[in-house]
């Protein structure tokens, strides 16, 4: 039987593993369902997603503040959020195989026994579907009892809407303000799966944005735009990035309009990061269940309101993946085929690989040396001199390092490397004084 060739999906979670971007948690005890450990050069890309996100929702505005707040929280912040009562997916079980499976998903999973199939086509005898809240519990303390019960936050969402008085009163800050963080959370999905796109520990991004009720619309509009314009700055193709709103019997009740920005992966259209209007819903619950008022005095009316809520939510590990995979490409050359990532230079794990032309005549203490220097300067560098200067391009070029710098008998003699660009794999020569200028510039004026 002839071999089938690895989908695009295969080929990104093999790439991963052997360059170190991504791992299966606890492989050597034959892993985990669906958590990841992220590599050295995984743990790059993540840090520099978040911060790429951090410094344009946060750092670079006036309006918009951070927080970390803790993963553990009062139980009643999740029976009052709705979390405890309705946070669930509907869950059928195969009484042939054992399977269980989420039932709004049959169309999209396989049958374990007959991966042809989706479950139920396979003759299993399904039973009907019932809830499964996808909340971890764990209990607080010594003892395992119903009063010690305590919950692993399934969003970053509500320790916001818990410190709303503690930031309006501490920051100097009134609407229209936000509140943005990044951190873990955590959901028992029923059938996690396609690689980081979803799985049971992951890490959000997300922003509550505090507006007067009248100004709603104008955010909503505002931040679903700006969400999808950092993804186009960043370098994702805009052919593969849509915006869909959802339909009236999509909204949450609460909810005026919500949109995802979607992403079309290797396996189809998904959901990136969804932008919500939340109304005064959760200001308005946690004020009346604590006994804590949540509200703005605005001085100028002298009348007290509670600000209505747009909530940017994005995925880390989905950004992480969307980059990975939008940046992947194998490029037809004309004697053979070339893996690369066209990584956004601000993306990219390492910004710099430095080579000696040849391991001798002082070309290796030289390249040591312009490596030195620009890690010092906070570029993010890698020293290599192992191998033929071609190969070390292209192991370079597959995990997205966008300029490679070479140091050979020019540079001894005047001082002059040769630096060439990851997309266009053309070589400039630049004195060792301009490098760093070099590059600045050119990360500026990168475009995909
Ligand atoms: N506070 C709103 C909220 O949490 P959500 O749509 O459930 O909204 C926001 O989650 C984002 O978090 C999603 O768009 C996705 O990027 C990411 N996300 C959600 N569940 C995930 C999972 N199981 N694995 C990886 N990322 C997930």
């Amino acid at each position: 039987m002839a071999k089938q060739a690895p989908s695009l999906m295969d080929t990104i979670v093999s790439l991963c593993k052997r360059r170190g971007f991504i791992f299966q948690a606890s492989e050597i005890y034959g892993g985990i369902g669906n958590t990841y450990d992220y590599g050295p050069l995984g743990v790059e890309l993540k840090r520099r997603v978040k911060d790429a996100w951090w410094s344009r929702t946060v750092t670079v505005r006036r309006d918009v503040v951070g927080l970390d707040s803790a993963i553990l929280q009062n139980p009643r912040v999740w029976e009052v959020s709705g979390h405890v009562g309705g946070f669930s997916d509907p869950m059928i079980d195969c009484k042939t195989c054992k399977g269980r499976f989420r039932a709004d998903h049959l169309d999209q999973l396989a049958c374990p026994e007959k991966p042809s199939k989706h479950p139920g086509e396979c003759h299993g005898e399904l039973t009907e579907p019932r809830s499964f809240n996808l909340m971890f519990k764990t209990n607080l303390g010594p003892m395992e009892d119903s009063g010690s019960v305590a919950y692993l936050r399934p969003e970053t969402a509500q320790g916001i809407f818990l410190n709303f008085a503690n930031v309006l009163s501490s920051a100097r800050i009134k609407p229209p303000f936000g509140i943005a963080q990044i951190g873990k959370s955590f959901r028992n999905e029923i059938t996690p799966g396609n690689f980081v796109f979803r799985m049971r520990e992951f890490e959000q991004a997300e922003m509550e944005f505090f507006v007067p009720p009248d100004e709603n619309d104008q955010w909503y509009a505002y931040w679903r735009d700006e969400r999808y314009r950092w993804y186009t700055d960043l370098g994702i193709r805009a052919d593969k990035l849509r915006v869909r709103e959802h339909d009236q019997k999509e909204l949450a009740h609460y909810s005026t309009a919500t949109c995802d920005i979607e992403y079309e992966y290797p396996f189809g259209w998904g959901e990136l990061e969804g932008i919500a209007c939340r109304t005064d819903f959760d200001l308005k619950r946690h004020s009346e269940a604590s006994g804590t008022t949540l509200e703005y005095f605005d001085p100028q009316t002298k009348e007290h309101y509670t600000p209505y809520v747009i909530e940017p939510a994005g995925g880390i590990d989905r950004m992480a993946l969307t980059f990975l995979v939008d940046a992947y490409e194998e490029e037809q050359l004309e004697k053979d085929t070339r893996v690369v990532l066209h990584f956004h230079p601000e993306i990219a794990p390492i910004t710099v690989g430095v080579f000696p032309l040849v391991k001798k005549d002082g070309m290796p203490e030289k390249a040591m040396e312009v490596e030195e220097d620009l890690r010092r300067a906070g570029f993010a560098t890698f020293y290599d001199e192992k191998g033929a200067i071609g190969r070390r391009y292209r192991r370079q070029d597959e995990v997205g390092t966008p300029w490679c710098i070479t140091i050979d008998g020019n540079t001894l003699e005047n001082d002059v490397v040769t630096i060439r660009d990851r997309d266009t794999m053309q070589q400039d020569k630049v004195q060792v004084a301009e490098l760093r200028a070099y590059i600045d510039a050119a990360v500026r004026s990168w475009k995909r």
